[in-house]
């Protein structure tokens, strides 16, 4: 079973990041060949400075690194160093249809917040697809938002299969229900686009300062709260701290006499708890960037002797060769 899946250098990584993809995408390295990339060529869309890219990159395989993949395990690289993936891109291109690009959901949202698109940035999905399509992926494990993009994939792969015959392997997404959204500071989707974001890695004033203020709303303190579950703070424990810790806040919040600044202390103390391995784990590799380099080096040519062979395929079959 081949695992895939990426995630952009576009910015520091969050908690968003790690529980909606990450974290599922790292425990699935142990039930099949996983490939994992960080997807630079996608990043292009919506960034525009070269020396961020580059940073981005690293901070993007040291954070990965760190949470716990392993490269014994798992093949890690880059995007970019796999160029195969372009001309995947162009042979799928011309088989997807305008509308179906038209009605992607990340499209539609750059768009009503008055983005303005490029064409890179609308023909993102067909990349997605050669992404996953020339690994002959099985399972793309990704949050909620990107599920789209993995149907569009099955779609675009069902019709190339059916124009030139059997090349594609038709891929699954696979997402967890319980933090197929993960709520940001604001209780909207935590997403860097937003500014909600709690990030995974950090110095910790400024993080225990994002989790104080976490959006709550103006009920007093006695008062009861049966919606406790819906509250930020109890979403995010859920995830952080175990089942019975997260369950205690949560009924004392329901009970009432707990005030949101008490919960939230403890949501940062089980935060800061919950990613103290890894954060030991990350300054070691900082000081070993050498190591980190060669990960990627070797994940490439593992990587890029799949992508050649499918590449090859699909050639075949559409008749260039
Ligand atoms: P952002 O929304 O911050 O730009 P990306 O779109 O780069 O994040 O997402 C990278 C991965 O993390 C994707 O697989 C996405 O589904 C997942 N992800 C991002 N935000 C969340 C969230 N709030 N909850 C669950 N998964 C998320
Ligand atoms: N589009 C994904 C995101 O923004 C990243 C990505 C690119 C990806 N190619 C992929 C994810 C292939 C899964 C499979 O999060």
């Amino acid at each position: 079973m081949i695992i895939l899946s990426g995630i952009q250098p576009s910015g520091t990584l969050h908690v968003g990041n790690y529980f909606g993809m990450m974290r599922p995408a790292i425990e699935l390295q142990e039930q099949g060949e996983a490939y994992y990339f960080i997807a630079d060529y996608h990043s292009m869309t919506s960034l525009f400075d070269a020396n961020e890219r580059r940073k981005n990159t690293l901070d993007v395989a040291l954070d990965f690194l760190a949470c716990g993949l392993d490269p014994a395990k798992s093949v890690f690289f880059r995007q970019s160093d796999v160029p195969e993936v372009c001309e995947l891109t162009w042979l799928l291109s011309s088989l997807t249809p305008m509308g179906l690009l038209e009605r992607c959901h990340s499209y539609k949202d750059k768009m009503a917040k008055g983005l303005s698109p490029n064409h890179g940035l609308f023909a993102y999905p067909v990349l997605m697809a050669s992404d996953i399509l020339i690994y002959d992926s099985n399972i793309v494990p990704v949050g909620r938002d990107q599920k789209q993009h993995v149907e569009v994939t099955r779609d675009i792969a069902i019709k190339f299969n059916q124009t030139y015959g059997e090349t594609f392997v038709i891929p699954e997404p696979q997402i967890r229900d319980s933090v197929a959204v993960v709520p940001g500071t604001d209780g909207q989707k935590m997403s860097k686009s937003y500014g909600n974001t709690i990030d995974i890695f950090g110095d910790e004033k400024p993080l225990r300062k994002t989790i104080m203020r976490l959006v709550m709303d103006s009920r007093p303190p006695e008062e009861p709260k049966p919606d406790a579950d819906k509250n930020i703070a109890v979403q995010l424990l859920r995830l952080v701290a175990t089942e019975d810790v997260a369950k205690d806040w949560e009924e004392r919040l329901r009970a009432g006499g707990l005030g949101y600044g008490d919960l939230k202390k403890a949501l940062f103390e089980q935060y800061w708890e919950f990613f103290a391995e890894a954060r030991a784990k990350r300054s070691e590799l900082e000081n070993n960037l050498d190591h980190v380099n060669q990960v990627l080096k070797d994940g490439a040519s593992k990587a890029r002797e799949r992508a050649t062979t499918v590449l090859d395929r699909a050639r075949k079959n559409c008749g260039l060769v």
